[in-house]
């Protein structure tokens, strides 16, 4: 049975795919990503089992604070509750269903826009207008069902799997990479959603591997990007990353000098995250930058986008305008990967399309195809 089969399902051509050794790899079959087949296994075993980032704790500071996001097909709000709390819970209604909270803001109540049936933030119902001739309803005990929801390193996450092992016990292995840098004090400056033609794990493996920096980056950040000072080691079970050094003259991507924190190397190192199944984390010791995707259908992606800084650059003036000029550089570098990756998506739709081998520097998507391979077929 070769890898070309064609009578092959898309999880049996993963299976096969991931059966080679590393120094024998290929890229994943394009069924992977074409398929519906395949995108209903992952929904299943993917999305509604893993932890899913939504966004920065610091990004809902205040009370009624929430943002809304669809993940798995289930509308979800997360919301700061009175007492503090960041909770996610359905964002739908309990009466003919409606979906309640739109984007993101603020708010003093949850009212839904149908009726208005009205529950306080922590998802009790506390008002149903007219209600009181249906001898069965009784608006006590109702609440919104509730979500898991977890905060690890200043992250927001959220999982539909009441069995999944906690953020915290699940990524030890990040925190002990990288719990130095102390990202739980990093602030998140911006926030964007988007939505691209590609498939969200054309995405995933381009922020993987730094391999195609030099050329696809070639108008911005290509002629600083030096292959050799790219370090791929192989991934952990719920993690992969790789590490680049970074220029010394680059200020906001080195320790800031009261960063005692930090020490040699770590002083310029910048780590990429590829957090499973798609928190994808670039942390460096000035700031940090991340992308949180899901995909929509097989053929376009929802992006979740943020960043901000590290505490020392925080409060100075000088470093937030080197922010805002970073921030112009990474929304051009976001149009060079968008091309690239709308590329390989229109590519690996042609029927003369093959995946070609791997480079020694495209280890995490190796590592990413085993994690893949391991969900949706239960290795
Ligand atoms: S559907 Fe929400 S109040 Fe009617
Ligand atoms: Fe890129």
């Amino acid at each position: 049975m070769t890898r070309h089969d064609s009578t092959l399902s898309p999880l049996a051509e993963l299976a096969s795919n991931v059966a080679q050794p590393f120094e024998r790899a290929r890229a994943m079959p394009k069924s992977v990503y074409t398929s519906e087949e395949f995108l209903a296994a992952e929904i299943e075993n993917v999305f509604k089992q893993d932890w899913f980032c939504v966004t920065r704790a610091d990004a809902l500071p205040n009370p009624g604070d929430y943002t809304t996001l669809e993940l798995a097909g289930q509308p979800i709000m997360v919301i700061r509750d009175r007492e503090g709390q960041l909770r996610a819970q359905s964002n739908v209604c309990l009466h003919r269903m409606s979906t309640l909270l739109e984007g993101s803001g603020n708010t003093r109540a949850i009212v839904c826009p149908y009726h208005a049936w009205t529950y306080n933030l922590d998802g009790r119902l506390r008002g149903a207008p007219a209600m009181t001739l249906n001898e069965a309803f009784c608006k006590d005990g109702q609440a919104l069902p509730q979500v898991r929801c977890e905060e690890w390193l200043g992250w927001v996450m959220i999982t539909l799997n009441p069995d999944a092992p906690p953020v915290s016990e699940t990524l030890a292995g990040v925190a002990d990479l990288v719990g130095d840098y102390e990202m739980e004090n990093y602030q998140q400056t911006f926030f964007e959603t988007h939505r691209w033609d590609t498939n969200w794990k054309v995405l995933a493996e381009n922020f993987m591997e730094s391999y195609h920096l030099p050329v696809c980056h070639a108008g911005t950040i290509g002629g600083l990007s030096k292959l050799e000072e790219m370090v791929c080691p192989p991934g952990e079970e719920a993690f992969n990353y790789h590490w680049i050094l970074k220029e010394p003259d680059f200020v906001l991507g080195n320790a800031h000098p009261t960063n005692t924190r930090l020490s040699g190397e770590r002083r310029r190192t910048t780590f990429l995250l590829a957090i499973y199944p798609s928190l994808l984390i670039t942390l460096t010791p000035g700031y940090f930058w991340y992308l949180s995707l899901h995909p929509h259908g097989v053929g376009q992606v929802e992006i979740r986008f943020g960043g901000g800084m590290a505490p020392e650059f925080v409060n100075d003036p000088e470093a937030q305008s080197h922010f805002n000029a970073l921030k112009a550089l990474l929304d051009d570098v976001n149009v060079e990967d968008r091309g690239c990756t709308e590329k390989v998506y229109n590519g690996l739709c042609s029927d003369m399309a093959t995946p070609g081998h791997l480079s020694h520097l495209e280890r995490p998507n190796y590592d990413f195809a085993q994690y893949l391979n391991a969900r949706v077929n239960g290795g």
